[in-house]
Order: C-alpha cells, then structure tokens, then sequence
C-alpha cells in the first residue's frame, strides 16, 4: 500500500488517536492487529502474556514513527490485567477499543479430559475476555465518549471439531457473551463484535501448514483456493473496530473464504442429482 493509499486508509477508519488495546497481540492474527490499527494512526497497547513478543511488536511499531506500547498480563489474572490496565491509561490515556484476541488450546476428547485443561482454556479464551471486557470497559465508560469491542472466536465456535477439548465451547461462549454485551454496553456506546476466522496461518497452527500435503489438503477445500493470512483477520477487526462499522453491534462474521458454505458439497449426488 503506497503512503498516499494508507493515509486515506487511515482516515476513512476514523482511527487516529484512539487507545486500541489488543490482548495476545504479540504473535500472529493479534500483532498483524496491532500493525493495522496503529498504520491507522490508533495508539496501539499489546497486551500478551509473553512480555518479550508484546515488546517486540510495539517496538517495530515505534521504529515505524507509531505509538506503541507492550504491557505484559496473563489474561486469566484480572490482578495483572488491572495492572496493565492503569499502565495503558497513564502512558496512552483511555481504552477506547479492546480487541479480545488470547486465546489457548488443549487437544483431546471430552471425555476423559483434565478439569484442569478444561479449566485452564475456558480460565483464557472465556472468562479472560469477560475480565478484560469489564476493567477496559470502565475505562470507555469513564471516558464517556464509547468504545468498539472486538472479540476474536472462530469458526469452531459455529461448528464443533471432535478432539479439540474445551476450545470450540470457549469459542461459542464468547459468541454470546458479546451479545449480551452488545446489549449491556450499547447505553454507553460502546459496541460488541466477533470475528470468527476459518483456516488461518499464524505461529500457533504453522507446524499444520509446513506439512504440504495437509496445507494443500485444506487449500483445496476453501473456495477463496487460500489458507487465510493475520491480515485478513486483522483488516476486518480494524473495521469493525472503527467508526465504519457505528451500526454494527452485537454481530459475528465469519471470514473463512466461504469455507462455511461447502457442507452441500460434499453430498453425493449421482449422476442425475
Ligand atoms: N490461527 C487460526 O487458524 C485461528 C483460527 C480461528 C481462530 N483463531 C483465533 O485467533 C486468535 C489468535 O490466534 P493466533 O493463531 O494468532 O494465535 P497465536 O498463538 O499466534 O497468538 C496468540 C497470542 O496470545 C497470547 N496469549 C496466550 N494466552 C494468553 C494469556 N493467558 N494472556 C495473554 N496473552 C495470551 C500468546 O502469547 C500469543 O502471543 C485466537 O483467539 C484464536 O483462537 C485462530
């Protein structure tokens, strides 16, 4: 995108000057959300659990001429999360969009799973949210002038892939809980949305894709003919995120290169279906 592309980008979003925080922003969907918002002229604050890769991307961030900070909090600790909270509001002022991206997973059947596995994903993708949804909420609230959430689900939260433990139910959870905000908060102005992204290659699925044969598996059954990249997330959460979308609330897209329209597909059909 050329300099003059990215400042119309910029301001079409609306974005310039606002607190963006995004949770687990140091590693792939959420640090390409990072980059995106704050190229948008947001001031950016990567919340993650791994202090050193919050630094790394806020300080490529600040070496690009944005305004960017890491603050390291485990999500499932709201003591942490307060902390990192009162950071961002000294060093940048008052969240106005919280973009809740940390998330875990723990393969297995249900059956016969740990409770402390099942705990530890819901304890992160689940309750992490409502935790960072309430203290940074208060912040748009004291702020009185609204605020965009933006939680990121997936497309197991629609449809539940056997094996993968309590991560497909953390996802549907998040589904309705940012209804319900969208609910609760829109007396504030603040609005509550989900992306929920298909097939996407970030850090946490590349040993799936450096398998070719499985990569070129998957290609095969999306019909954009692509795995998605974080910035196909991260350009949609941008724009949720923004002023753009003021009239959108309490909604879930699905950005998955039409994967979820495939089912039909596979019915057999014979040669006069
Ligand atoms: N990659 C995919 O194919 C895919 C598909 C659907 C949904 N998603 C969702 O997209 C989001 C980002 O996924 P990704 O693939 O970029 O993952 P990733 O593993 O590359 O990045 C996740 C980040 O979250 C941080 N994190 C994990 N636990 C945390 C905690 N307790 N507190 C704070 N930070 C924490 C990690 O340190 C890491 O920086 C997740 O919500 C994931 O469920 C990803």
């Amino acid at each position: 995108m050329t300099d003059r592309a990215g400042s119309v980008a910029s301001s079409w979003l609306g974005l310039t000057g606002r607190v963006c925080v995004i949770t687990g922003g140091g590693s792939g969907i959420g640090a390409e959300t990072a980059r995106q918002l704050a190229s948008a002229g947001a001031l950016v604050a990567i919340l993650d659990q791994d202090a050193g890769s919050a630094e790394a991307v806020a300080a490529e961030l600040r070496g690009g001429g944005m305004r960017a900070i890491g603050a390291q909090a485990d999500v499932a600790s709201p003591e942490m999360v307060v902390a990192a909270a009162e950071r961002i509001e000294k060093e940048l002022g008052r969240c106005q969009v919280l973009v809740n991206n940390a998330a875990v997973r723990h393969r297995g059947p249900l059956v016969g799973m740990s409770l402390r596995d099942w705990n530890h994903v819901l304890s992160v993708n689940l309750t992490g949210a409502l935790t960072c949804t309430q203290i940074f909420a208060a912040q748009m609230i004291n702020g009185g002038r609204g605020g965009s959430l933006v939680h990121v689900a997936s497309i197991l939260g629609h449809h539940p892939l056997a094996q993968s433990g309590a991560y497909s139910v953390s996802k549907a959870g998040l589904i309705m809980m940012s209804r319900l905000f969208s609910l609760e908060l829109a007396p504030h102005g603040i609005r509550s949305n989900v992306v929920s992204p298909g097939f996407t290659r970030t850090p946490a699925t590349e040993t799936v894709y450096a398998d070719s044969e499985t990569a070129g598996a998957r290609q095969r059954l999306i019909p954009a003919g692509r795995v998605a990249m974080p910035t196909d997330m991260a350009e949609v959460i941008a724009f949720l995120a923004s002023d753009r979308a003021g009239y959108v609330n309490g909604q879930d897209l699905l950005v998955d290169g039409g994967f979820d329209n495939t089912l039909m597909s596979i019915v057999p059909r014979g040669s006069k279906g």
